[in-house]
């Protein structure tokens, strides 16, 4: 296999980590875990909305070989200064305690402490060592480490999960009961099912996935995700949480007034909606804002995917950037930084669309672009993100990337 040269040099970092941190991961295997890119419907997923999105070309690498015992010995080359991560399978630190929430480690062990309460009987341990280049804030790094570790551990320990939905509710439960994020189920399901050259199409009512190839006539397209440099805290402390708050304080507020619902995505149609926009905006005028981006935003969903089947990326940008736009005006969830990202690529001809990405406040945003737009992108970030944010003049980024398996596991690569 022809290895890319950023991958290269992942797995040379990685080899050169575990010599000098005495990790044997000599012979054993890689496992590499995507990022993802969510074309839609952004903070749908805990809304009940269908989502759409694809895995891209930022991953997290781990390389891994059973050691023989009952404990688990971690490094990564991300927080270098967090040292060897060691734990006895079983015996992990108690969920959201302080001593854990300022290092990586909560991770690997979250991870022990859903699988064991899940019932996983977990008795093999490995040694490890981790390398990503997913940038934090919009391209589901945590995601990315979760399903990484998990896989992994059930991989040393032989045991295979028949639903692969399993997987997701698992690492969805380390970051909601471990480490206290309240995130919802996108970006697992867009990292673990994705597949090269396809969009993963989840429908929550059947909890089902599709794949949707993107149509023939597609002019050629890249994404591009402009990371503004900031340092995103977790979930928890951000405007998340908030919004998470707000939207269910509107459910349960119309369910007393007699809508039978259970989540925002029920109310699809034109009529209940302008009555609930009628009835609710004098008194609840932000809750009602909220409401209308997710509804505005499930509208344009199947637009949105048909085109993606057609297709048509022109159209798929001009749906993208509709809700960038409601994401910053209606839903309130964007942040300057990421705003000027999205103020500056908007500007260039053969920009389709682009939107603030993933959780919020802070991190990446992202655009759909023509490829020989590429240039000029970056070009313009290069000039004017400097000017208007002098603070992160050495720390934003522009990555292209590319389309790619969510999950891959390399054999005879150490
Ligand atoms: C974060 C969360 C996801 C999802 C997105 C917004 O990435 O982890 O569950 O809500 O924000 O679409």
């Amino acid at each position: 296999m022809k290895l890319s040269k950023e991958e290269k040099k992942a797995i040379d970092k990685i080899k050169k980590l575990a010599k000098e941190n005495n990790i044997n991961i000599e012979g054993g295997k890689i496992r590499r875990t995507s990022s993802r890119f969510c074309l839609g419907v952004e903070h749908g997923d805990y809304n009940g909305t269908e989502l759409f999105g694809v895995g891209t070309d930022r991953f997290i690498w781990m390389a891994y070989k059973p050691n023989g015992t009952d404990s688990v010995r971690l490094f990564s080359g991300n927080f270098p200064d967090d040292g060897v991560i060691e734990f006895k399978l079983g015996d992990v630190p108690k969920p959201k305690s302080k001593a854990t929430a300022n290092t990586w480690a909560r991770f690997p062990y979250g991870v022990d402490y859903i699988l064991n309460r899940e019932g996983y009987k977990l008795t093999k341990g490995f040694d490890g060592v981790i390398y990503g280049n997913i940038p934090g804030g919009g391209m589901s790094r945590s995601a990315s480490l979760s399903l990484n570790l998990i896989l992994s551990l059930f991989d040393v320990n032989k045991i295979k999960v028949k639903n692969q939905m399993d997987i997701v509710d698992l690492a969805q439960a380390v970051e909601n009961d471990y480490i206290g994020s309240p995130c919802g189920k996108l970006d697992q399901i867009m990292i673990l099912f994705a597949k090269e050259g396809m969009g993963t199409h989840y429908n929550p009512a059947k909890r089902s996935i599709s794949y949707v190839k993107l149509g023939k006539k597609a002019q050629d397209f890249r994404i591009v995700v402009m990371d503004t440099g900031m340092e995103r805290p977790g979930l928890e402390k951000s405007t998340y949480k908030i919004r998470r708050n707000e939207c269910d304080k509107l459910v349960e507020i119309l369910k007393k007034t007699g809508y039978k619902i259970s989540c925002l995505a029920d109310i699809k149609k034109k009529k209940i909606f302008d009555e609930i926009i009628a009835k609710f905006s004098g008194r609840h005028a932000g809750l009602c804002e909220r409401f209308k981006y997710i509804y505005d935003s499930q509208q344009r969903f199947y637009e949105m995917l048909n085109a993606w089947k057609s297709g048509d990326i022109k159209t798929v940008g001009k749906i993208f950037r509709a809700d960038g736009i409601g994401l910053r005006d209606d839903y309130k969830i964007s942040g300057p930084e990421l705003e000027t990202m999205c103020d500056i690529v908007r500007t260039i001809p053969g920009v389709f669309g682009e939107r603030m990405l993933g959780g919020g406040d802070k991190g990446a945003s992202g655009a759909l672009v023509k490829p020989e737009s590429v240039k000029s992108l970056k070009k313009a970030v290069d000039k004017s993100y400097p000017r208007s944010r002098p603070d992160f003049t050495d720390k934003y980024a522009v990555h292209v990337c590319k389309v790619v398996d969510g999950v891959k596991v390399f054999k005879d690569l150490i």
